[in-house]
């Protein structure tokens, strides 16, 4: 059973962990935690993402802390077509089939992520050349795994990341074979396979104006061609200091404004230096020291303003949580995030709540304290 803490408590301990107090070291089992799952149960789920190991629990640290503090799951990487469908006739369900488990096991329900998308295709659906084929290979994938998982998954991120940073299609292999209806195409093809799960467009970035613009007239073609479509990921992925949260709010607005849900679907906060913004996963950077400067731990200044950047988020989600049901972040804890091998790899990054021992970072308490204080 998992003891609750009184909230002043909380604070107080975020507070000594933040003053880099020994007081830390007394924690030494995340079951005196708050939950995040609980602290927000009245507001909106909280989910993470899981990798390979952490499904199948071979992760001591993160087989502890999932079911404790959170209700949601989106595989990080399991579910993607290379993954999933890696040749023509050929389907690798095993840990897919895993994680639906997983979920049953700890009353975690799972967003599917993703059906269609250009990243991390299996090698034969790039090389398909005829367009009747490749229409059979997205009608074949999505009735496949989407039927697969109807009644199992609670939702799919049906179609990721399909715009341009000025709003217009990203010229993917689905535009080019496809054309641009096939956004709805999907959408349509997931209804039928699989009727009771939501249904959502993910994107990054997508809280900016000009891709925010893009993303709404997205929705509206799929709701004008009478096409189900539940919600809209804003995926945040932003960078410590520089959270965009007069953009996140007006995208909070306009997206609800469609009758779509509003979800955070893939949140962390990068601190390591960056010169572009967005998760555009073909984009990289060189690597030079001054590119990786927290090999030895994070500095105070930069934990506070990742803290403080966390709270304004969730104070900004709590103000809206008529129209969010979900904020999901991009994995348990610091050493699994992705952003320690993107856009660089190798760097040392800090950009989640719990720490490289599945410790509460302050931020951690600064989320919790949105709830507790209020
Ligand atoms: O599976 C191979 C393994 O066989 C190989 O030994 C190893 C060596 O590099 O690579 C493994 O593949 C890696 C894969 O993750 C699984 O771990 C890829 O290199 C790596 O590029 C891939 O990164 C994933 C990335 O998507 C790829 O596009 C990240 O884990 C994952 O967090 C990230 O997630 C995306 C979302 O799906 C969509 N939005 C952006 C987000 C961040 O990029």
């Amino acid at each position: 059973m998992m003891k609750r803490i009184i909230p002043g408590a909380a604070m107080l301990y975020g507070s000594l962990l933040l003053a880099g107090c020994a007081a830390s070291q007394k924690n030494t089992g995340s079951e005196q935690l708050p939950s995040l799952k609980e602290v927000f149960s009245k507001d909106f789920a909280i989910g993470t993402a899981l990798n390979a190991a952490q499904i199948e629990e071979k992760d001591p640290g993160a087989a502890k802390l999932v079911p404790q503090q959170f209700n949601m799951a989106t595989p990080e990487n399991i579910m993607k077509a290379e993954v999933i469908h890696p040749r023509w006739n050929e389907y690798n369900f095993t840990l897919a089939d895993k994680l639906i488990e997983y979920g049953k096991k700890h009353d975690i329900k799972i967003n599917g992520h993703t059906l269609i998308w250009h990243s991390q295709l299996p090698a034969f659906a790039r090389q398909i050349q005829s367009v009747d084929s490749f229409r059979l290979f997205f009608t074949n994938h999505i009735n496949t795994v989407a039927g697969r998982y109807s009644g199992k998954v609670f939702s799919w991120d049906v179609v990721n990341e399909a715009l341009n940073e000025d709003g217009s299609m990203r010229k993917s292999i689905f535009l080019s074979k496809l054309g641009d209806g096939f956004v709805t195409e999907a959408f349509r093809l997931a209804q039928t396979a699989s009727p009771n799960t939501e249904l959502y467009y993910n994107d990054y970035n997508n809280e900016q104006p000009a891709k925010r613009a893009g993303c709404i007239a997205l929705i509206k073609k799929v709701q004008a061609a009478g096409v189900r479509i539940d919600g809209v990921g804003i995926q945040g992925h932003w960078h410590v200091g520089k959270v965009p949260l007069k953009d996140i709010e007006e995208s909070i607005l306009q997206y609800a404004a469609l009758g779509v849900k509003v979800m955070f679907t893939e949140l962390d906060i990068e601190v390591l230096p960056r010169n572009f913004q967005g998760a555009e996963v073909s984009q990289r950077m060189q690597n030079t020291p001054a590119m990786n400067p927290y090999t030895n731990g994070l500095p105070d200044s930069v934990q506070q303003q990742l803290a403080d950047d966390y709270e304004a988020l969730f104070k900004l989600f709590l103000k809206h949580k008529d129209k969010i049901t979900r904020v999901t972040f991009w994995g348990v804890d610091d050493g699994q995030s992705w952003l320690n091998g993107w856009p660089i790899r190798g760097r040392t990054n800090y950009p989640l709540l719990f720490d490289r021992q599945f410790k509460p970072k302050p931020a951690f308490f600064k989320v919790i304290g949105t709830k507790t204080k209020s």
